[in-house]
């Protein structure tokens, strides 16, 4: 366990940019560092800086209570500790039948997996680590690797609150812990919720931007007020609390900002892409939600009402 000015051990399993980045930030405040990966040599500058590169994922997690995974997806955690763990384990569907329980590495062992999955992935894994003896955390990590352990890096976990809490002072490294409850599922939710906005909003950049230069306008000239507008989003829609509150007690009172008046905005934009020549899908998706709301005779309503529709399956 780690605490308060404890340097415990930890491991690092899986060093892309992300893990070399938390492994980085763990050996600079003094933990001993033993890590492991598939291409060895993404480990160099690491051991330069005093990590200890284990020959073996079952060494590396022998060598710490804590082990740290950041791995391209929960395959690849199957892919590197089922062999270790003694059991088939190469599926993403965790087999229990035949599995030596306490009998491997994995018995006693917290794991930690930073790696991106959906939330049944995290169930199952959750419940094939507990199949091997080992309790299971599971984390999403909110910035890019160069942000990891530095000031506003955040990262949401979910699992047994007690073990949580046994090792926060270590996780606090990576980046401010967020915990979100016990079911296993819920950081990868938090994830892919976030990131759903994130990308979203990342293609709308990248769609206008197309728009614009398409008429022969420099993006220059564009992406500095477009970046102003998704930053003046908050103060026009308020605060998450209020925006939440609302929606929750579906109120769209119709005072503003209509589906109806949205939806034909949304129009507009197709139109005006498909004149441009440029791609059409994203704008196209957007105005499939208005065409909803109006189709089912809520076009007078405000545009939260979308949320209504978007509850519903296509
Ligand atoms: N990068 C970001 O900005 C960011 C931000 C938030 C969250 N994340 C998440 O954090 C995780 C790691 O990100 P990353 O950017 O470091 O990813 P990455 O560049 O894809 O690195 C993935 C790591 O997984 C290893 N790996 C992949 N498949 C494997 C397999 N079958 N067996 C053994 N090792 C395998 C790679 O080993 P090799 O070196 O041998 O290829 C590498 O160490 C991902 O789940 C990602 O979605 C990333």
């Amino acid at each position: 366990m780690s605490g308060e000015g404890d340097l415990s051990p930890v491991t690092v399993i899986g060093l892309g940019p992300m893990g070399r980045a938390m492994a980085a930030s763990l050996l600079r405040s003094g933990h001993p560092v033993t890590v492991w990966n598939r291409t060895a040599r993404r480990a160099d500058d690491l051991v330069a800086g005093g990590a200890t590169l284990a020959p073996t994922p079952a060494a590396a997690v022998a060598a710490s209570e804590l082990t740290i995974l950041s791995l391209t997806d929960y395959q690849s955690m199957y892919d590197v500790l089922g062999p270790v763990a003694g059991s088939s384990g190469t599926s993403a569907v965790p087999d229990r039948a035949g599995v030596p329980d306490g009998s491997g590495v994995l018995d006693g062992r917290v794991l930690v997996n930073l790696s991106s999955d959906t939330p049944d992935a995290s169930r199952h894994a959750a419940a094939w680590a507990a199949g091997h003896g080992a309790t299971f955390v599971t984390g999403g990590v909110m910035v890019p690797a160069p942000a990891v352990g530095g000031p506003g890096a955040y990262v949401f976990y979910s699992g047994p609150r007690a073990v949580f809490d046994a090792h926060e002072p270590m996780l606090r490294l990576i980046g401010e812990p967020r915990y979100l409850g016990e079911d296993p599922g819920l950081a990868q939710l938090f994830y892919q919720a976030h990131l759903d906005v994130f990308l979203t909003a990342l293609s709308s950049l990248l769609h206008a931007t197309a728009l614009v230069t398409a008429a022969g306008v420099p993006a220059a000239d564009f992406l500095p007020g477009a970046l102003d507008t998704l930053t003046a989003i908050p103060a026009m829609i308020g605060d998450g609390a209020d925006l939440a509150r609302r929606l929750e007690a579906g109120e769209h009172p119709g005072d503003l900002s209509t589906a109806r008046m949205m939806g034909t905005t949304a129009d507009h934009i197709v139109w005006t892409s498909e004149k441009a020549g440029i791609d059409t899908r994203l704008p196209k998706a957007v105005r499939a939600h208005y065409d909803k709301a109006i189709a089912a005779g809520r076009g007078t309503e405000n545009w939260t009402v979308l949320y209504e529709m978007l509850e519903a399956g296509d």
